[in-house]
């Protein structure tokens, strides 16, 4: 159902709604990733052909083997040997038989699965990629499907009051429809503070700079890397691409500083689990007037961030959600001892400590893991999506 809906349409989710499988590809990944598991046994797929980056299409047919028959894929792996332990499902009459195999067998029922305890997972689940945030059981895929609708147009509805009506009146009409924005300031000087005051935000969506500028209720510059084109052309807040080369990147950010306030997201890329990526330190060197600033996001339906999808839509999916909600909490000014050029503390010292800061603020795990953690991970590239030449860093 997932994959279904991750890799195929729409279409094809609706179709499985109403059927079940899981072909080995589907799960190969993540039980021999995530769980150590040496070998996986599972219905195979028909594969047509490698893609130019080596990827597999996959047509969605079963392959001549046929479906996978557990009791015979149990005898063909172990030969002669029982299996240590075999675990079943309750609903499949098909799995009695391969229990009946084990030595030790388990049937696990629907009721008995629980949601496992973060702290109980046996590796930290920092990256995942997908749309759907909800668990797709047959009543929850059903519901989200009458949802679409009304989704799509929320969505749309909810883009449109944020592009063009005023903070005020957008706040409102994004509360009437749903959208919560929840602000905390703790620096009552922030709201009045004159221009050249950097933004240090953690990274949830790409909405995170839109939101923030809504709560201050002033125009914000955001700096970003690989921001889709489309993305760039709606954002209610004026964007500009850096490059990743330092000094290049350096030299812009200083210039927008000069001319007002903005926004940089040091993680580099989005996370979605409650763990804080390394900060880049660049923006430590450009500016004394840091406020740290703690973004939370909450969804239901969709995750407004993808790995390996189509960015473009991120937007849309995040605002698709019934129940959306950003917590934005504007810490108190970076204080003087603690910045590099007041402080004389190193542009590294300056961004772990806000790292830091934002984590406890948070409860967020801080680690060291980068962009490219995620993109290899996650797309098995290094998540340059966009080779079109840098627009804004042209003199
Ligand atoms: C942040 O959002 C996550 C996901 O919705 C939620 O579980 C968590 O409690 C939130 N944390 C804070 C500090 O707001």
């Amino acid at each position: 159902m997932l994959v279904a809906f991750e890799a195929g349409s729409i279409l094809r989710a609706l179709v499985l709604l109403l059927s079940y499988r899981v072909p080995r590809v589907m799960v190969d990944l993540f039980l021999k990733e995530y769980l150590g598991v040496e070998d996986v046994v599972g219905t195979e797929l028909v594969q047509v052909s490698r893609g130019k980056n080596g990827g597999n299409y996959f047509t969605g047919f079963v392959s001549g083997n046929g479906l996978v028959v557990k009791h015979r894929a149990v005898k063909d792996w172990f030969g002669d040997r029982k299996p240590d332990v075999g675990i079943g499902s309750s609903s499949s009459p098909q799995d009695y038989l391969f229990l009946s195999l084990c030595k030790e067998a388990y049937v696990a029922n629907k009721e008995d699965s629980n949601k496992m305890p973060r702290d109980k997972y046996p590796k930290p689940l920092v990256f995942h990629d997908g749309r759907l945030a909800f668990l797709p059981t047959p009543a929850a895929t059903l519901a989200m499907f009458l949802w679409l609708p009304i989704g799509i147009f929320l969505a749309f509805f909810r883009l449109f009051v944020g592009i063009l009506l005023p903070y005020k009146i957008a706040l409102l009409l994004g509360t009437m429809s749903g959208v919560r924005d929840r602000a905390e300031t703790e620096d009552p000087k922030t709201r009045n503070r004159g221009g050249g005051v950097l933004y240090v935000c953690t990274h949830r969506t790409l909405l995170d700079p839109v939101f923030l500028s809504t709560c201050l209720q002033k125009p914000l510059t955001a700096v970003t890397y690989s921001l889709s084109k489309m993305s760039e052309v709606i954002a209610p807040i004026r964007t500009v691409r850096l490059t990743r080369e330092r000094e290049r990147d350096g030299e812009t950010m200083q210039r927008m500083l000069a001319e007002g306030d903005l926004v940089v997201c040091p993680e580099g890329t989005t996370c979605r689990e409650p763990y804080l990526l390394r900060f880049s330190s660049l923006f430590a060197e450009l500016s004394d007037e840091i406020v740290p600033v703690a973004v939370n996001t909450t969804v239901g339906m969709f995750y407004g961030t993808t790995a390996s999808g189509l960015k473009c839509l991120d937007p849309i999916f995040f605002l698709m959600n019934p129940r959306p909600r950003y917590s934005v909490r504007i810490l108190e000014k970076l204080p003087a001892a603690m910045t590099c050029g007041g402080g004389g503390k190193s542009s590294l010292e300056v961004a772990n400590y806000i790292q830091r800061q934002l984590g406890g603020v948070l409860g967020f795990e801080c680690t060291s893991l980068t962009r490219r953690d995620k993109y290899l991970m996650l797309a098995g590239n290094e998540g340059i999506v966009d080779s079109s030449p840098p627009t804004s860093t042209k003199h």
